[in-house]
């Protein structure tokens, strides 16, 4: 499964690009809020991330309505090679998905929470489709059902469209959905620093290198 993280913060992004343990990066209007970029920063924004980044870099429309989500998107899309454009899944963002895949624009279509959601945006051939699994199971339903449901559908009619889960609250869901099948899971620097540490082994390696100490 590959692994992307979810920010705007571009201090993170860089580190761990560096560490190789990203194969991409999501941002989203709210994302890009909490690092102080406004709307009419953002392509300044995202042309150091795409510089930052060998993968995709999903970028999220402002925009509500069809014709300015595909005046946003083909605007972005310019910005780089790497650049996914973001749109929500409604009815015009599943409109504008069907044309900038039409115009050989790389898309992703946000705020899923069903499973006909996804379907939709396969058919319109979007390049990922992201399930909200946390904000799902906020609301007592369940978000990792949503995962194996798309993943079949997905698997029984060949679509090329890829899961990229989204939303985490636990590091249990992320490896939850890699078990389910999902491409790709996009999550927070604070998650993604959690799925490798473990105390055991910070602890493990203290004994050891205690016992090698006391031989002389
Ligand atoms: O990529 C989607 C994500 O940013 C939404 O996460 O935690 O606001 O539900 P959250």
């Amino acid at each position: 499964m590959q692994i992307y993280l979810d920010t705007a913060n571009l201090s993170e992004i860089i580190k761990y690009s560096e560490y190789g343990f990203i194969d991409g990066v999501t941002t989203n209007p709210a994302l890009a809020a909490k690092e102080g970029v406004s709307p009419n920063k953002i392509v300044e924004h995202l042309q150091q991330i795409t510089n930052s980044v060998s993968g995709l870099v999903s970028i999220e429309v402002y925009a509500t309505t069809y014709n300015e989500m595909i005046a946003e998107g083909k605007k972005y899309s310019t910005i780089a090679p790497n650049i996914v454009i973001k749109l929500p899944t409604t009815e015009d963002g599943l409109r504008a998905c069907k044309t900038l895949t039409d115009n050989n624009i790389k898309t992703n279509m946000t705020l899923v929470f069903s499973p006909t959601q996804a379907l939709m945006a396969a058919k319109m051939g979007a390049t990922l489709v992201s399930p909200f699994v946390g904000r799902v199971e906020d609301a007592q339903f369940d978000g990792l059902s949503l995962i194996a449901e798309i993943r079949e559908i997905f698997d029984n009619f060949q679509f090329k469209t890829k899961i990229l889960s989204a939303s985490f609250r636990s590091i249990k869901q992320i490896s939850i959905v890699a078990q389910l099948g999902s491409d790709i899971a996009t999550i927070s620097p604070t998650l993604l620093s959690k799925l490798y540490k473990h105390p055991f082994t910070d602890k493990g390696l203290e004994d050891f290198l205690k016992t090698a100490s006391q031989v002389s």
